[in-house]
């Protein structure tokens, strides 16, 4: 009898599970508004594009890969009927190509009112970038860092501009110390040390998030940063079909969907219900707390600071 409990509990763990899962309910209009969204062509990414193109915005998706990022628009755009979905290529492990986005972005927009920074990766990056740069680092902190500041004189434009910074609540592992975190050796160990990289970045995420909030503050755009939940990928594609059921279950009791996934983007990027939300970090589509070390409010001024320097910000960029 053993395995009618096993299966009753992932039963409940499963209902409990999809019963605290938040969902985004504004069913707010976008029509008229400019949202980027990087890393958009697939999972958690693609669910919050599509979600912006089905409430009538202008969709540009940002990504690295051509191919993949066509196919997402031909796939948003049929699904949805909004026919402004565009693919704009989009290399965050380049500060080239960071800089080349935005100045694409700049001569075929007036303004900017939502900006998404949802690409993140894990596990394969410890060599540097073109740039010099841990890529994982970059990819996840450093790229998206200068993506935003080049794009806040746009974002400035919008009467209700929001950014949105998806990090994780694996922050709270995170630790920076500037001497090492651009150090490839200070990562090598391995498991650990992979968790301990992307736990950094992501507390870069945040920090970053509370401090452009900080220099925002009277002005139109506010910042926020979010904790997507655990979401499954499809890591277990060449199985069995019983094999796979079994697995598609178990994991669909402890992970979240993609769409699951993507409701706390939607939500900061849609709701109406946000203003002078800003510099605040969620979960559920709620409020959350953020570590201690998240509020620092020096670290995240000497973050910015390092990460300026090593994008090479110019100072008439500098906000
Ligand atoms: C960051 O840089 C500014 C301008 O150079 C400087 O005034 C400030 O003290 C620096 N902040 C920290 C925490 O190092």
């Amino acid at each position: 009898m053993w395995w009618l409990w096993l299966i009753l509990s992932l039963i409940f763990i499963k209902l409990y599970n999809k019963s605290v899962c938040g969902w985004c309910y504004a069913r707010n209009i976008m029509t008229g508004k400019v949202v980027i969204v990087t890393g958009a062509n697939a999972g958690i990414g693609f669910e919050t594009a599509f979600n912006m193109a089905r409430r009538g915005a202008k969709v540009y998706l940002a990504c690295r890969d051509d191919a993949r990022g066509a196919k997402a628009v031909e796939e948003i755009v049929s699904r949805t009927g909004n026919k402004h979905v565009i693919y704009k290529h989009l290399d965050l492990a380049s500060l080239n190509s960071v800089r080349s986005f935005v100045e694409d972005i700049k001569k075929a927009e007036y303004r900017v009112d939502v900006l998404i920074n949802n690409a993140g990766m894990t596990g394969y990056g410890l060599k540097k970038t073109e740039d010099g740069i841990v890529t994982e680092m970059q990819v996840n902190h450093f790229g998206h860092f200068l993506l935003t500041v080049l794009l806040v004189p746009l974002l400035k434009k919008s009467d209700d501009a929001r950014v949105v910074v998806v990090a994780s609540t694996l922050h709270r592992f995170g630790s920076i110390d500037f001497k090492t975190i651009n150090k490839e050796a200070t990562w090598k160990i391995p498991y650990y040390g992979a968790i301990r990289l992307y736990s950094t970045s992501k507390l870069c995420n945040v920090l970053f998030s509370n401090e452009l909030a900080r220099r925002l503050e009277g002005t139109t755009v506010t910042v926020n940063s979010l904790h997507p939940g655990h979401v499954r990928t499809s890591i277990y594609k060449n199985l069995d079909r019983v094999t796979e059921t079994i697995m598609n279950f178990l994991l669909s009791t402890f992970f979240k969907s993609a769409v699951e996934g993507a409701q706390t983007s939607i939500y900061l990027a849609a709701a109406d219900d946000l203003t002078g939300m800003t510099g605040r970090f969620f979960e559920e589509c709620k409020e959350a707390r953020m570590s201690v070390k998240a509020e620092d409010e020096e670290l995240a001024e000497k973050l910015w600071n390092y990460s300026a320097e090593l994008v090479k910000l110019k100072p008439e960029e500098a906000i």
